[in-house]
């Protein structure tokens, strides 16, 4: 709602923005910052009247204003400190009931203390918020963003009191047919300010992005560059890994960037079951911090995935970014733990993390618990692929994953699409975010999640899609959408790609608890009756190197309304939103220890 309005409000906005660019700081998280979390007061405001005049002209004393109400003054009819909370991070649907099905805009507003520091740039740092967000900083405008899964830092530097300061964000979730994702998904539209907010501190001279990786084909040559914003050239870089005695330095090139290759001594490459991990100290200036990171190669040779030179076979699941128990979106650790611990308990090996990029905890959870990680940006379904700026905002967030996430040895797939009709403006669309994806990181594969065609029992992978991607990834549902679970025993697969395949969906729904025979639908029996015919006829596809069944739990989508069995849930979980197991998940359970017993 907020944006039909909002079309010409960004005109106005459009020289404000430029005063304050939208840009992305790396490793946040291992940098000091003030948080902002907490509890913040908020407004909602369906009508948009923090931002409106009745005309829908631009107001100057919108909510941004933190108007108090003068003794004699114009009727002021908002108050943030008595309006009520919302924890930052979160979602505001599972917070308050009334917010359950809440789709527009809401005003939050935080006050915050801060002493200007001496040759000190300040960023306030947004982890993801959703879906399109303005910013305001004692009463300036600051920026905006778009995209509900990706990170923006906007600068504040010189907006800041020494003492009290406030700082304003409408976040709007209103879902738009020209958005990235459009207006059809089968996940709850979680609104709000989702992940971590912060407020990081950096030298005037900063490094604001960095690509260090080993080089393909060899066992410890780091090669990459690292670019460092506001130096002078001639300026130095210096990488240092302590254990393994790696001290380097290269000189800043008038592009900003320094490029380095060097020799790691043993390094011990990352692995899933050797996820080494080294501290790496990065330094360039007054700058300095230190990063978590492994380093792996993962390439495709012929019909093979290859992790540092051996084939693999990606024993993995998809998961959405809902929190266990409590529902709602994943934002702590203790969700990120509880997830992946569960993928390690099923014998995983990989996770397909769907249909968005996921909070940086579980990248770095991932890291640490030795998972390879799929991540995907929310092109899904018919989204508006002939629209130049709907390309653009698809390539925003793609450049806005890869840079937060390429120091994450997990991350070995970036994704560009999940079931996207087979249009020639939607293959010119993907086909320019795969160039985009190699551009920004060389050393990780381009994948996809493509439909197939079915010709009686034959299924067919020829997307066109598929020629310009590394590793396909493939959705299918025999026996839940359609035929039955046996009929994927007389099902023929052919391919028309030489390459490795990943099967990225199957699965059925079953309600935890309800029971019957194998072939009542919703139930645990026919959910694992489905599973293993599908577990069979998989292993009869001769370049699967991969699967990812749909899903590891149960969550939230406004699309299964069924009561009493879905009640607003997707319930093709593994295991229900309220962590109990099903049958299914004992069956992929032993199919995966079988697999590694027989590749050990
Ligand atoms: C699709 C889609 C998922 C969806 C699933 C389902 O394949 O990619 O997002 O949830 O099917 O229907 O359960």
């Amino acid at each position: 709602m907020f944006l039909a309005q909002n079309r010409r409000l960004l005109e106005g906005m459009e020289s404000l923005r430029s005063l304050r660019k939208v840009c992305g700081l790396v490793a946040v998280d291992r940098r000091p910052t003030i948080g902002l979390n907490g509890d913040w007061h908020t407004i909602v405001d369906p009508y948009g009247t923090g931002l409106y005049t009745f005309h829908g002209d631009l107001r100057t004393d919108g909510y941004f204003m933190n108007g108090k109400q003068a003794p004699d003054g114009e009727p002021v009819e908002y108050n943030f400190q008595q309006s009520p909370v919302l924890q930052v991070p979160g979602d505001w649907n599972t917070q308050r009931e009334s917010l359950f099905f809440y789709e527009g805009p809401i005003w939050y507003k935080r006050d915050f203390s801060y002493q200007r520091q001496p040759r000190t740039r300040v960023f306030i740092h947004v982890g993801a918020a959703n879906y399109r967000s303005y910013v305001w900083v004692n009463r300036q405008k600051v920026c905006e963003h778009e995209g509900g899964f990706t990170p923006f830092d906007c600068e504040v530097t010189d907006l800041l009191n020494d003492g009290k300061n406030f700082v304003v964000i409408a976040v709007d979730n209103t879902r738009l047919a020209d958005g990235i994702p459009t207006l059809q998904t089968d996940w709850w539209n979680y609104g709000g300010l989702t992940r971590d907010v912060s407020l990081v501190e950096v030298p005037e001279q900063f490094i604001d992005d960095f690509d260090l990786h080993l080089k393909r084909g060899n066992q410890n040559i780091i090669e990459g560059w690292v670019h460092v914003e506001g130096v002078l050239p001639e300026a130095q870089v210096t990488v240092r890994i302590p254990e393994l005695n790696v001290n380097k330095t290269a000189k800043v090139g008038t592009d900003g960037r320094a490029t380095l290759e060097f020799e790691a001594g043993d390094l011990e490459r990352w692995s899933p079951d050797h996820s080494r991990l080294y501290r790496v100290y990065l330094h360039a200036g007054q700058d300095e911090f230190e990063d978590e990171m492994g380093f792996k190669t993962v390439e495709v040779r012929g019909t093979e995935i290859l992790l540092n030179g051996s084939p693999i076979f990606l024993r993995g699941v998809s998961i959405h970014a809902e929190a266990p128990y409590r529902t709602g979106r994943a934002c702590k650790d203790e969700d990120m733990k509880t997830l992946l611990g569960w993928v390690k308990e099923m014998g995983g090996n990989y996770v397909r993390l769907a249909h968005y990029p996921h909070d940086e905890r579980m990248t770095r959870l991932a890291d640490r618990m030795g998972l390879l990680v799929w991540s995907e940006i929310p092109v899904y379904w018919a989204v508006e692929f002939d629209k130049p700026a709907v390309l653009a905002k698809a390539e925003q967030q793609l450049c806005e994953m890869i840079r937060r996430d390429r120091d994450k040895a997990s991350v070995a797939f970036w994704s560009v699409a999940n079931e996207t009709p087979a249009t020639p403006a939607r293959i010119e669309f993907l086909r320019a975010l795969v160039t985009k994806v190699r551009e920004q990181d060389p050393m990780r594969l381009v994948t996809a999640a493509l439909l197939v065609r079915t010709e009686g029992r034959t299924k067919i992978i020829d997307d066109p899609l598929g020629a310009a991607l590394d590793v396909i990834g493939f959705n299918e549902y025999i026996g839940w959408y359609e035929q039955a679970p046996e009929d994927a025993d007389q099902t023929v697969w052919k391919t028309a790609y030489e390459k490795p395949l990943i099967v990225s969906e199957f699965g059925g729904d079953a309600k935890y608890g309800l029971h019957g025979d194998t072939d009542k639908r919703w139930t645990e029996e026919y959910q694992a009756n489905l599973y293993r015919h599908q577990l069979v006829m998989l292993k009869g596809i001769g370049r699967l190197r991969g699967m990812s069944p749909w899903i590891l739990m149960d969550f939230r989508s406004p699309r299964r309304p069924m009561p009493g069995i879905q009640d607003y849930f997707n319930r093709k979980g593994l295991i229900s939103d309220q962590g109990e197991k099903k049958e299914a998940f004992y069956v992929l359970q032993n199919a995966y220890r079988e697999l590694s017993a027989s590749v050990s």
